[in-house]
């Protein structure tokens, strides 16, 4: 039994989805129009987004670069079925866009390597020294300027601390027949407000989904643990067309220790020179690429995987200490105090390292102005799949693909803007609560994650098998019905919700897993 109570109805030209950096730059370039804007975020405060965590920097161009060299290193880490349209748009308006919106108008400090001359990193997969950076805390500085720059516009209205539970669609929520004979439609999303425990009804002619991967679906993962791929839930609820699933980029290097959950070790700290050893000191890239210790992040990730088996080991080490020729506590400030809260110098001592879930390079299909496949949705950053990364994404372009593509949607958006909705609000079902008013048992949701999590890791992780695959795929379902129900019959809370979006994206991964006998970048089968 389901009952039906008072929901606020919030409207706005723009609903915007997540708050990492696809998300900000949306809502800047479409506020700068006087657009009205709603932003839906999550966590508390602006540091839920992986683009919050980012550590290496953001894609430019280095001194000795060509617009061709960073083309082809993208083409190449991507296995070549990336979207060359999609490619070409990042490398042509990457640079342009990081000038104009971080360096002039955010004033992002980037590190210089003299007063006049930016620093460039060099990472994975690169030809050329070309990243900018902040030290190794590019993405919290990125998103801190952008939050101080968003809240100077009275027309962007922030929601933290709200759990998007289910895109709006006609026909779909529609409790007018006529609706049925006009092309589906998105309008909006139902929201879980976190603290009251109630669903709003957040209505626009546009949504923007903007959030984030699903790293934190994988038992280790270099993602907020709140990353769950609520985004990509939605999306395929909604009936818009996802692609590339099976594409799940393992970052080669997170910290191994038992309290850090995935802490990175940028891939630029083997930029400036670090190499992996097995436990007893011998490298080992060598054998695996020409590239060695800065091949691309799937290669690196394989060798490790199977160096670990090699030695019967739980970790590699990585070693900064011997190899480098910079000031490492200056360079590496913050990777520095981490690892030392967790008792490893890193200008003493090797760091252990493991993989981890980092990157999701499929995602909502969108064209080359962020439009999904269903009316009225548009998908930008890590959710959405532009086609840039191909089968595996190169070191650094993420952050810039959410800048581009978050100007492109809200560029599209105002020049393209109607105000008008698919159909009257009053039409829109409202949501109804299950009666039951006994609150979740934690450790029911705690156990579905850990066997979600650890099926993914072990069934659907660096290394897939058919035996493997079908195994997570029967385990996942099994745990879907149970999912199911109890989302049905617990009272509104933001746990269940992101159960339930996270269950439905392994089972995404893994279906897209089994149909892919290819192994292609992240997608690595053997059998
Ligand atoms: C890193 O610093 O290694 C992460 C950067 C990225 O994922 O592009």
């Amino acid at each position: 039994m389901k009952t039906k109570s008072f929901q606020e109805e919030i409207y706005s030209d723009i609903l915007i989805i997540g708050g990492g950096i696809a998300g900000a730059t949306t809502a800047l370039e479409a506020a700068r129009q006087g657009l009205e804007i709603n932003m839906v975020i999550k966590s508390a405060g602006v540091e839920g987004s992986n683009s919050y965590w980012a550590q290496g920097g953001i894609v430019s161009f280095g001194d000795d670069d060509d617009p061709e060299l960073l083309r082809e290193d993208i083409l190449q880490a991507g296995d070549r079925i990336n979207n060359p349209a999609a490619v070409d748009l990042l490398v042509q308006e990457g640079k342009k866009t990081v000038d104009r919106l971080l360096i002039k108008e955010l004033k992002i400090p980037f590190a210089r390597s003299s007063p006049d001359k930016l620093d460039y990193a060099l990472e994975g997969g690169h030809s050329r020294r070309r990243i900018l950076h902040v030290e190794d805390a590019t993405g919290q500085r990125i998103i801190t300027a952008f939050y101080k720059r968003l809240r100077q516009f009275p027309n962007i209205h922030f929601y933290f601390d709200h759990t998007a539970v289910d895109l709006l669609t006609v026909p779909h929520h529609s409790r007018n027949p006529l609706s049925y004979y006009r092309p589906p439609r998105c309008l909006g999303a139902y929201v879980l407000d976190n603290k009251s425990r109630q669903v709003k009804k957040f209505i626009a002619p546009y949504t923007v989904l903007a959030t984030g991967g699903c790293g934190g679906v994988y038992q280790f993962t270099s993602n907020p643990r709140t990353t769950i791929g609520s985004g990509y839930a939605m999306a395929l609820r909604a009936g818009a067309r996802i692609v590339n699933m099976e594409y799940i980029q393992f970052h080669p290097t997170s910290l191994y220790h038992r309290d850090a959950d995935g802490f990175l070790i940028s891939e630029s700290v083997r930029g400036e020179g670090a190499r992996l050893k097995t436990r007893d000191g011998r490298t080992f890239m060598e054998k695996y690429s020409p590239q060695k210790d800065l091949a691309p992040r799937d290669v690196v990730t394989r060798s490790i995987y199977q160096e670990m088996i090699n030695t019967n080991s739980n970790y590699v080490l990585l070693d900064l200490v011997s190899y480098a020729r910079i000031d490492i506590k200056k360079r590496f400030p913050y990777i520095y105090r981490t690892c030392l809260k967790y008792g490893i110098d890193i200008t003493k001592e090797p760091i252990p390292v493991v993989p981890a879930a980092h990157f999701c390079c499929g995602g909502v299909l969108v064209d080359l102005w962020g439009r999904s496949s269903l009316k009225g949705l548009y998908a930008a950053g890590e959710v959405a799949c532009t086609g840039v990364h191909g089968a595996n994404r190169l070191a650094s372009t993420s952050l810039l693909e959410g800048l581009v593509w978050g100007t492109r949607v809200a560029q599209h958006i105002a020049e393209n803007f109607r105000p008008e909705l698919p159909c009257n609000p009053s039409q829109i079902h409202p949501w109804y609560y299950p009666k039951n008013e006994e609150p979740v048992d934690p450790a029911l949701i705690h156990q579905d994650w850990a066997t979600i999590r650890s099926t993914m890791w072990n069934y659907a992780g660096i290394i897939r098998t058919s035996k493997r695959l079908e195994r997570a795929r029967a385990d996942l379902e099994y745990l879907k019905h149970r999912v199911d129900k109890f989302y049905q019959e617990a009272p509104m809370d933001p746990e269940i919700v992101d159960l339930r979006h996270g269950l439905l994206v392994a089972l995404m991964i893994t279906y897209a897993a089994i149909a892919n006998p290819e192994s292609r970048g992240a997608h690595f089968r053997q059998d």
